[in-house]
C-alpha cells in the first residue's frame, strides 16, 4: 500500500501549531570582524551533546544580525531571565542600536556577556549547515555558568510568561526512590490543597533517620523561602510526630534516642503525650517558636475566635497496614492566623489526605 499523501503544511498552520511548545528565551551575541557587538532574540536554542559539550540555535536567513555574528570567533548565548522581556523585545527588532542602555561585559571568548541573565553558555562555532529557511548552528561550548537564582523567562503562543512550578518532586536517591511514587501520587491533590489554602505544602517521609523534603507545591504565604524538595531534616522528638503516633513502641524509643540531648522523664512524658494528642486528634500542630515546642501540640481543641501563631500543621497519610508512609505538612502559614480559618485548613488537609489514603488503599 502506498503512504498517504501528506496533507499541505501551510506557514500559518506551522506556526499555531509549533506556538504551543514553550520556549525559554536566549540573546546570541558576538563581537562581528569589525569589532561592534551584534545580537538576535532566539528561541531555537538547544542542548545538543553532553561529550562533546554542543549546543544549537537556528537562525533565519533572512535575519540581517546572523551574518555578523558568523564573522565572529565565539558567540555567547545569554538565557534571559523572568524581568528581561524588554531586552528580549530589543534585540528582536531588526536594526537600530540593539546594545543601548543594556549592561553587559565580556564573556571568557569575548562576546557580550548581559547582566542579570539566568545564565549563559560561552561558544566557539563548530558546524553550519543548511536546514529549510533557516541555518543550524552547532556550538562548540567552552564556558558556562547560572547563578542559579534566577527564573527564566517563558515564550508560549507569542506571549511572554514566566515558570511557575505547580510542584516539585525530589531527585531519585537510592534511598528515596521507593519513596517517590508517593510524591507521585501525592502531587494532583496537593496542588489541589494549596489553591485553597494558600500557601506552601510538602510531603514528608521518614527515611531512615531522616525526615525527605519528597514533593512541594505552592508557595509560603509569610513569605520565607520554599521548601528544599529532596532536603533532609533530622528525624528527632519533637519533629515527625504523626509518624509514631501510629508507630510501633520500637519505633518510638528508637525516636527519644534520638533526641538530639539526654531526655528528662519530664520530657520524654511529654513527647508521649504529645504522641497520644496526636493520634486522638489525627493532625500535628506546631505553633511560632515564642511558645515551648514541647506544649504546642498540647492544644487539644481550635477555638474560632482564637488567633494562633501556627507554624506547621500536618496530616498522616495511611498505607493499607496502617502505618504512616509519608505526610503532608502546610508551612509558611501567615503569622496570627484566626482559629477559624486554621479550622477550614485542617478541613482541607482531611480531604487531601484522605483521597491520597483511599487511592492507596490506606487504612487509618
Ligand atoms: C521569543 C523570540 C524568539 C525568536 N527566535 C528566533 C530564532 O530562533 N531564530 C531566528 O532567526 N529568529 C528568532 N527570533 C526573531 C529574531 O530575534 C529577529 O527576527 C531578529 O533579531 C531580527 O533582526 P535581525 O535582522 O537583526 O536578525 C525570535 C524572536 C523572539 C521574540
Amino acid at each position: 500500500m502506498s503512504p498517504r499523501p501528506a496533507a499541505e503544511v501551510t506557514s500559518r498552520h506551522f506556526r499555531d501549531v509549533l506556538a504551543n511548545y514553550p520556549t525559554g528565551v536566549t540573546v546570541v551575541t558576538a563581537i562581528d570582524a569589525e569589532g561592534i557587538p551584534v545580537g538576535m532574540a532566539v528561541g531555537s536554542f538547544t542542548s545538543v551533546s553532553l561529550v562533546p559539550p554542543l549546543v544549537a540555535f537556528l537562525p533565519d536567513k533572512a535575519s540581517t544580525s546572523f551574518p555578523r555574528i558568523r564573522t565572529a570567533v565565539s558567540f555567547c548565548v545569554n538565557v534571559l531571565a523572568a524581568d528581561q522581556e524588554a531586552i528580549c523585545r530589543k534585540f528582536a527588532i531588526r536594526g537600530g542600536d540593539k546594545f543601548a542602555g543594556v549592561r553587559w561585559t565580556p564573556s571568557p571568548s569575548g562576546a557580550p556577556r548581559l547582566d542579570g541573565v539566568a545564565a549563559w553558555i560561552d561558544c566557539e562555532f563548530h558546524s553550519i549547515s543548511e536546514a529549510g529557511d533557516h541555518y543550524l548552528v552547532i556550538g562548540r561550548v567552552r564556558e558556562l555558568h547560572t547563578p542559579g537564582d534566577r527564573l527564566p523567562l517563558v515564550f508560549f503562543q507569542g506571549g511572554y510568561g514566566r515558570f511557575a512550578p505547580l510542584s516539585l518532586v525530589a531527585a531519585p536517591e537510592d534511598d528515596v526512590i521507593g519513596h517517590l511514587r508517593f510524591a507521585d501520587l501525592a502531587r494532583p491533590e496537593m496542588e489541589r490543597l494549596v489553591a485553597t489554602a494558600g500557601t506552601e505544602c510538602v510531603a514528608l517521609a521518614p527515611v531512615n533517620d531522616q525526615l525527605v523534603v519528597l514533593a512541594s507545591a505552592g508557595a509560603p504565604a509569610d513569605g520565607s523561602p520554599f521548601a528544599m524538595v529532596g532536603q533532609r531534616i533530622p528525624f528527632v522528638p519533637p519533629l515527625g510526630a504523626p509518624f509514631l503516633a501510629w508507630g510501633d513502641d520500637a519505633a518510638v524509643a528508637a525516636w527519644l534516642r534520638r533526641a538530639e540531648h539526654p531526655i528528662s522523664p519530664d520530657e520524654r512524658a511529654a513527647y508521649l503525650r504529645q504522641l497520644t494528642v496526636v493520634r486522638s486528634r489525627g493532625w500535628s500542630l506546631s505553633l511560632g517558636e515564642d511558645t515551648p515546642t514541647g506544649h504546642a501540640e498540647l492544644v487539644d481543641a481550635i477555638d474560632a475566635p482564637t488567633s494562633y501563631d501556627v507554624w506547621r500543621l500536618s496530616m498522616p497519610v495511611f498505607a493499607p497496614d496502617g502505618s504512616v508512609p509519608f505526610m503532608l505538612t502546610l508551612w509558611g502559614l501567615p503569622r496570627r492566623l484566626a482559629g477559624d480559618k486554621l479550622l477550614r485548613l485542617l478541613d482541607s488537609l482531611r480531604v487531601a489526605t484522605g483521597r491520597i489514603t483511599r487511592s492507596l488503599s490506606g487504612i487509618g
